[in-house]
């Protein structure tokens, strides 16, 4: 029997969502199924207003990195006021069971660009603290500093999503504008952060919406794997879609 879920505070307002992807391949399927769509060009960021269901959306594909993804919600927000965003795309797993076409959803993400380096070798920056000065933040810590999206969202993700046809997990997502294809490195990763998973915009995403006082939520589905050796598999963005899609219907 399908249970109706509790529609959740952020998507009864009548701001829209704004839905992310990084690639075509990962806004493709959204843009396919949004009603009466809409598109508007700014610079090369694409946005698609319309309807996922019952759900008022704006379709974002915000380019690959953190860069990209910062000007991306930065627009995203200011021109479309949305009242929620949801960041989602594909990931490569950490740990030796994470399988391609698995889900992770983020209960917390760090910004592995951010860090402090000395003889004694890496260590982590917190820009937040860093940006308002204080005595703290010249306190280098060992693990990154973690940065929380919506935790309504969070939950409403990890419940909306538990019929997903394969492993959802929640916990940190490792984000940064790198591609790490090192075993060594990414078990090492994992030990010290325990990050479930790596991608390159949850952080900015997460930084930029808060700046804005957008609540965020994030999903990723495993696309690759580079600790075992799966290699990325594009089809699994699909798979994800019809999952999002369905918390909207
Ligand atoms: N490492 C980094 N980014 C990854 N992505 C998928 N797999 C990985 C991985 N193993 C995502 C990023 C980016 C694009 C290259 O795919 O978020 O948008």
């Amino acid at each position: 029997m399908e249970t109706q879920l509790a529609r959740p505070a952020f998507l009864q307002s009548d701001g829209p969502v704004l839905l992310q992807g990084a690639m075509d391949m990962e806004i493709r399927p959204y843009v396919e199924a949004l009603q009466d769509p809409v598109k508007t060009v700014l610079g090369d960021f694409v946005f698609w207003q319309g309807r996922l269901g019952r759900q008022r959306a704006v379709l974002s594909r915000t380019g690959i990195g953190t860069a990209a993804a910062a000007a991306a919600t930065a627009l995203g927000c200011q021109v479309f006021r949305p009242a929620a965003i949801l960041n989602q795309g594909s990931a490569g797993g950490y740990g030796l069971k994470a399988r391609v076409g698995d889900l992770v959803i983020g209960t917390s993400v760090y910004n592995g660009n951010a860090v402090f380096t000395d003889k004694e070798g890496v260590r982590y920056l917190d820009l937040g603290r860093l940006e308002h000065e204080t005595a703290a933040a010249a306190v280098f810590p060992a693990k990154p500093p973690l940065l929380e999206p919506d935790a309504a969202m969070t939950r409403w993700l990890f419940a909306g999503l538990s019929a997903y046809a394969g492993r959802v997990s929640q916990g940190v997502i490792a984000s940064s504008d790198q591609w790490n294809d090192d075993p060594d490195l990414i078990a090492r990763r994992e030990a010290l952060t325990g990050a479930l998973c790596e991608e390159m915009e949850a952080a900015a995403v997460v930084m930029t919406a808060a700046r804005f006082g957008v609540p965020c939520g994030l999903v990723r589905v495993l696309s690759n794997n580079n600790r075992t050796g799966q290699p990325f598999d594009p089809a699994v963005c699909g798979k994800l879609a019809a999952a999002v899609c369905r918390l909207f219907a």
